[in-house]
C-alpha cells in the first residue's frame, strides 16, 4: 500500500471521491476471528493523506502494540513489537509467506527469492547465500569505489564550470544521483553489466526504472485490473510494462548465455581456489554460473537477477538519500564523519579492511535505516493457523490467527518505539555506541552487541528484533553486508570531497512511499568543496 504525502492544492474532485470511499469504508470489523485483537479504528482519508506508515505509528501508540487494523472486508494484523516480531520472522518463520507482496511481485521476479514458493525458496537460498562470501564482498569494495568515483568525477567537473562562471556551489537532486549509482553497482556486481547509468541514458535503464514504477504502482492500487486477461494488451501502462519487462529480461538473458558460454575452466579453478581479486568477472552470476551451473535452468537464473537487481537498487539508493538528508541538517555530524574518514583514509581508496575502521560513517547508515527502514513494513501471510505472541503490551494468553491473516510487521514502528530507544525521532548515530541498558521487558532480552561478536553493524541479534534493518530469520536480507559497504563507501567518497546543505528546509522534502521511502521531488542539494581542505 502506498500513500502519497499531503498536497493541500489536491484536485476537489479526488478530494470528494476520497472523503465518499472514507465514508464507504470507514466501518471497521469489530468481530471476527481477529476478535480478541485491540482495534484501530482509521478512516481511509487517514491513508491518502500521508504515507501509511505514520498513520500505523499513530495507532500503534494508540492501541498497543499488536493491534488490528480493517478496511471493509479485510483486516490486518500490524506488529510493532520484538517479541512478536521475532516469533513471524524468525521462531514460526515457515508457517508464513510474502502474501500480497508475492502477488504483487511474482509478475516481475517469478520465482526469485522474494516471491518464490518455499520449496524453490529453499533450494535458491541455499545456493545464492554462499554467493556472497568475503572475498566476493572485497571484490566488491572495488567496484563500489570505481563506480563512487564516477560519481564524484561528475560532481567535481560540475563544481567547476560553476567556478569558472564565479559560483563555488553546485545544486543536485543527490536522490537521482545515488539512484544512477546504485543501479551501476548492482548491474556491476550481480551480473557483471555496466548500465553506465551515472553518465547516459539507456534503454535498458529505462526499462529498470519503469518497472520499479509499475511495481509501485501495483503496490497502490487496490483493485488489481493488471489481473484481467486482456489488461496487458488494452491498458496502454500495462503494455509498456510488458515491454519494459521484455527489454530486461532479453537483456539478462544475453547475460546469461554469455557467462554460460564463456565458461572456462581456469575461471572455475580460480573460483574453486577462491582467487577472486584476479578474476576479471567477479560477479554473483559468474559464481552461479561457474560453481553452481547444473543448479539452475536459464528462467531461474534471470529470476535470481531480477530480484537481486530490484532489491539492492532502490534500497540503496533510499540510505544513501535519507543519510545525507539527515547529515545536510547536522553539519557537526558532517564533520566529525570527515575527521574519521581523514584520520583512516586520508586521500586513500578504501578497503575491506579501512571499511571495518570507518565506524562512524557506518552507524550514520544504520542510523538512517533505523529512522527510514527499507522497506518500512515486511509483509506476512500465515499459511496455517498460529497463536501470536501477546508481547509487551498485550494479552498474556496471546492472540489467536486463522490461515490467510495478512500482517503488516512495522519495521517504522519498531525502530522509533518510545518504549526502546531514547529521542526515537532524533538523528544520533552515537546511540549504538551507548545504547540503553535500562529497559526490562519479559520475554525480551534488551540491546548487547556481544551477542553477535563481531557483527559488521548492529542488528536484529544484537538489539533482539527491536532493530530490524534488514529483516531476520531465514528470510533475512541476503545482500546486507553488500549493502552496508556499499553505502559506506557512497558516503564516504563524497565526505571525503563535500560539504553538503539542503537547498531547501528539510519540511519541504516531502516522503512518498511505495516498497521504499522515498522523497516526492527528489533531494536537492547544495554540495560545495570541504571548506577545511
Ligand atoms: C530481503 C532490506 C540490499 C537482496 C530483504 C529484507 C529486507 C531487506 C528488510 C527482508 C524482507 C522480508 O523479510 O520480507 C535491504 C536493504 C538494503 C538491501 C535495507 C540496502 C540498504 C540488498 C542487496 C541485495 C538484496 C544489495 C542483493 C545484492 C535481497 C534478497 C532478499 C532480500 C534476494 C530476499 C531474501 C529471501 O527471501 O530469502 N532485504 N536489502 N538486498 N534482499 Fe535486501
Amino acid at each position: 500500500i502506498r500513500c502519497q504525502s499531503t498536497n493541500t492544492n489536491e484536485p476537489k474532485t479526488r478530494r470528494n471521491l476520497l472523503d465518499n470511499a472514507s465514508n464507504l469504508l470507514t466501518t471497521v470489523l469489530s468481530g471476527g476471528s481477529l476478535g480478541s485483537l485491540p482495534t484501530a479504528e482509521g478512516a481511509v482519508s487517514d491513508l491518502f493523506g500521508r504515507p501509511l506508515f505514520f498513520s500505523l505509528y499513530d495507532w500503534f501508540l494508540e492501541h498497543g502494540s499488536v493491534y488490528k487494523l480493517a478496511f471493509g472486508p479485510k483486516a490486518f494484523v500490524v506488529v510493532s513489537d520484538p517479541i512478536v516480531a521475532r516469533h513471524i520472522l524468525r521462531e514460526n518463520a515457515f508457517s508464513y509467506d510474502k502474501g500480497i507482496l508475492a502477488e504483487i511481485l511474482e509478475p516481475i521476479m517469478g520465482k526469485g527469492l522474494i516471491p518464490a514458493d518455499l520449496d524453490t525458496w529453499k533450494q535458491r537460498r541455499r545456493v545464492i547465500v554462499p554467493g556472497f562470501h568475503a572475498l566476493y564482498l572485497e571484490a566488491m569494495v572495488k567496484i563500489f569505489t570505481n563506480c563512487s568515483e564516477r560519481t564524484i568525477l561528475k560532481f567535481e567537473k560540475l563544481l567547476e564550470g560553476e567556478h569558472s562562471s564565479g559560483g563555488n556551489a553546485i545544486e543536485l537532486d543527490l536522490e537521482a544521483e545515488f539512484s544512477s549509482l546504485a543501479l551501476d553497482i548492482i548491474g556491476l556486481g550481480v551480473f557483471n553489466y555496466d548500465f553506465g547509468s551515472v553518465t547516459k541514458e539507456s534503454p535498458v535503464i529505462k526499462a529498470v526504472y519503469g518497472t520499479l514504477f509499475e511495481a509501485e504502482h501495483r503496490s497502490t492500487f487496490y483493485i488489481p485490473y493488471w489481473k484481467f486477461p486482456l489488461a496487458r494488451w488494452i491498458v496502454p501502462r500495462q503494455r509498456k510494462f510488458q515491454n519494459d519487462l521484455k527489454v530486461i529480461n532479453d537483456c539478462l538473458d544475453g547475460l546469461i548465455k554469455n557467462a554460460k558460454d564463456t565458461r572456462q575452466e581456469t575461471d572455475v579453478e580460480k573460483l574453486q581456489q577462491r582467487d577472486y581479486l584476479n578474476l576479471k568477472d567477479a560477479s554473483l552470476l559468474r559464481f552461479l554460473v561457474d560453481m553452481r551451473g547444473a543448479d539452475a535452468d536459464d528462467r531461474q537464473l534471470r529470476d535470481d537477477l531480477m530480484t537481486m537487481l530490484i532489491a539492492g537498487h532502490e534500497t540503496t539508493a533510499a540510505v544513501l538519500t535519507w543519510a545525507v538528508f539527515f547529515l545536510a541538517q547536522n553539519p557537526s555530524k558532517i564533520r566529525k564523519a570527515q575527521a574519521e574518514i581523514d584520520s583512516v583514509l586520508g586521500q586513500e581508496r578504501p578497503t575491506l579492511e579501512s571499511l571495518q575502521k570507518l565506524e562512524y560513517v557506518r552507524l550514520i547508515v544504520m542510523e538512517s535505516l533505523r529512522l527510514y527502514p527499507q522497506p518500512p513494513l515486511l509483509i506476512r501471510r500465515a499459511l496455517k493457523p498460529d497463536v501470536l505472541p501477546g508481547g509487551y503490551k498485550g494479552d498474556k494468553d496471546g492472540y489467536s490467527i486463522p490461515a490467510g491473516t495478512d500482517i503488516f510487521v512495522s519495521v517504522y514502528n519498531l525502530h522509533r518505539s518510545p518504549y526502546f530507544w531514547d529521542r526515537p525521532h532524533e538523528f544520533e548515530p552515537e546511540r549504538f555506541l551507548e545504547q540503553r541498558k535500562d529497559v526490562d521487558i519479559e520475554g525480551w532480552s534488551g540491546f548487547d552487541p556481544t551477542r553477535s561478536p563481531g557483527a559488521l553493524y548492529p542488528n536484529e541479534i544484537t538489539s533482539d528484533y527491536a532493530f530490524l534493518p534488514f529483516g531476520g530469520g531465514p528470510r533475512k536480507c541476503v545482500g546486507d553486508q553488500f549493502a552496508v559497504m556499499e553505502s559506506t563507501v557512497g558516503l564516504v567518497l563524497l565526505l571525503q570531497k563535500f560539504d553538503v546543505e539542503l537547498k531547501g528546509s528539510p519540511e519541504s522534502v516531502e516522503l512518498v512511499t511505495g516498497a521504499t521511502i522515498h522523497t516526492k521531488n527528489g533531494l536537492w542539494c547544495k554540495l560545495k568543496k570541504r571548506s577545511d581542505k
